[in-house]
């Protein structure tokens, strides 16, 4: 080999594949999942048929959205093994940790886990599933209750349901529901990477989502949302500007802003604040603060790093839109979760497609020839 090659950190610019799935536009702050713009979707669509156009690259017709909807309302229910063991961990667990561990166990007992063939029904029953988890996980949490599903209820207000123990208004139903379709996917990110990395081997899509869970978790991915929560309800509402001039002389994040991709506002971002800003209209008082503390940070951190190209991403604003909705910081992650698992699933199916082992190489900068030494000598 002659001299270093370029190492591209963080596999930074680097192609891996060709996908339809999804385009996010950094420069011009667009974002289009298999072609129909997300202000379209976001403003005219829902949650299922989101899902239904990621798994199928077209929108549902009436009985394709019919058919969809009931498959995932048949998949809801949760196995009693499953229950009894978000029952069984600890209190201060995790809830990620929680939720990768029912998601692995619920293919553990999937006889039909490992049949590619199936992975489009597998999908519906992991899009499915993995909501009905997630709300027994912060229904145990809160209550040590688990509500059962109701079949009738939409996914997301379902979701609500069973997460609250009451069925939710449906103008919040269908704000949580704007948020998860504002969620749903969003190209190679880390945790759909590393889902496509898993399947690459041939493994199987519970693995793979898996994975991604996992991977979601971080603070630099997944995680900001509840991170970007906790500084805004921190008390620097009172002086944002000596807080975010303090956060970027420490060489630190500011939670909720920033993207690889995106050098100007991400546009999940200026939705998702527009829905904010009509919901604190008749919010209570808790929410409006929590709201306004955030335009607050927002002005104060754009005028100091905009020039930079770091803006607002899709977690700066998620944490007051969820508060709103009632569902606690702990339990973001694991909804942001929910929201990407039709997109994980989705990229899954996609790879398989053309499968090759994804196994980069790395410049390796050690000696070689080492000679051994017994251990007594060395
Ligand atoms: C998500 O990839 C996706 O699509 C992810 C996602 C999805 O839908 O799947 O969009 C969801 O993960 C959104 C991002 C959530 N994470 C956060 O909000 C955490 C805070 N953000 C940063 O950690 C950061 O912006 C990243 C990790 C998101 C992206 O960082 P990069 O591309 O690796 O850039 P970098 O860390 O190398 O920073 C480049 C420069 C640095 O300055 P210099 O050292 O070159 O002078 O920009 C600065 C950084 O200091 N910078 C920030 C910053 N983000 C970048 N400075 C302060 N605060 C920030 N948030």
């Amino acid at each position: 080999m002659d001299g270093k090659p370029t190492i591209n950190l963080g596999l930074e610019g680097i192609y891996f594949m060709e996908s339809k799935i999804c385009k996010v536009d950094g420069k011009a702050g667009k974002l289009y999942y298999y072609g129909y713009d997300i202000e379209a979707l976001a403003a005219r669509s829902n949650f299922e048929e989101t899902s239904y156009l990621l798994l199928h690259g077209e929108l549902p017709n009436v009985k394709q959205l019919a058919d969809f909807s009931r498959a995932l309302s048949e998949e809801r229910n949760l196995d009693d093994k499953i229950i009894d063991m978000i029952k069984s961990v600890p209190k201060e667990t995790n809830p990620m940790h929680t939720l990768s561990a029912a998601m692995d166990l619920i293919g553990a007992y999937d006889k039909n886990a490992e049949k590619t063939a199936d992975n489009e029904s597998t999908s519906i029953r992991i899009i499915s599933k993995i909501a009905s988890v997630v709300a027994a996980i912060g229904s145990i949490r809160a209550t040590s209750q688990y509500t059962h599903p109701d079949p009738k209820l939409s996914h997301t207000a379902n979701f609500l349901y069973m997460l609250n123990g009451e069925p939710k208004p449906k103008e919040v139903v269908k704000l949580a529901d704007t948020m998860f379709l504002l969620h749903a996917e969003h190209s190679s990110n880390a945790s759909t990477f590393s889902g496509i990395v898993t399947i690459s081997t041939l493994s199987d899509i519970y693995s793979a989502v898996v994975s991604a869970i996992n991977t979601l978790k971080g603070p630099l991915h997944g995680g900001a949302d509840e991170a970007a929560l906790k500084m805004i309800t921190g008390g620097i509402g009172k002086d944002p500007d000596k807080y975010i001039d303090g956060i970027i002389s420490s060489g630190n994040r500011i939670m909720g802003f920033g993207h690889r991709v995106y050098k100007t506002y991400d546009p999940r971002a200026v939705i998702i604040k527009e829905q904010l800003k009509a919901a604190i209209g008749d919010s209570d008082s808790r929410v409006k603060e929590i709201a306004e503390t955030a335009f607050g940070i927002e002005e104060a951190t754009i005028k100091r790093t905009g020039q930079k190209g770091i803006w607002p991403n899709v977690d700066f604003f998620s944490g007051p839109v969820y508060s709103y909705v009632g569902i606690e910081p702990e339990l973001f992650t694991p909804v942001f979760a929910l929201s990407r698992a039709p997109g994980w699933c989705s990229h899954i199916m996609e790879y398989l497609k053309d499968n090759r082992l994804i196994r980069p190489t790395v410049y390796y900068t050690g000696e070689t020839g080492r000679p051994y030494k017994e251990i007594n000598s060395r």
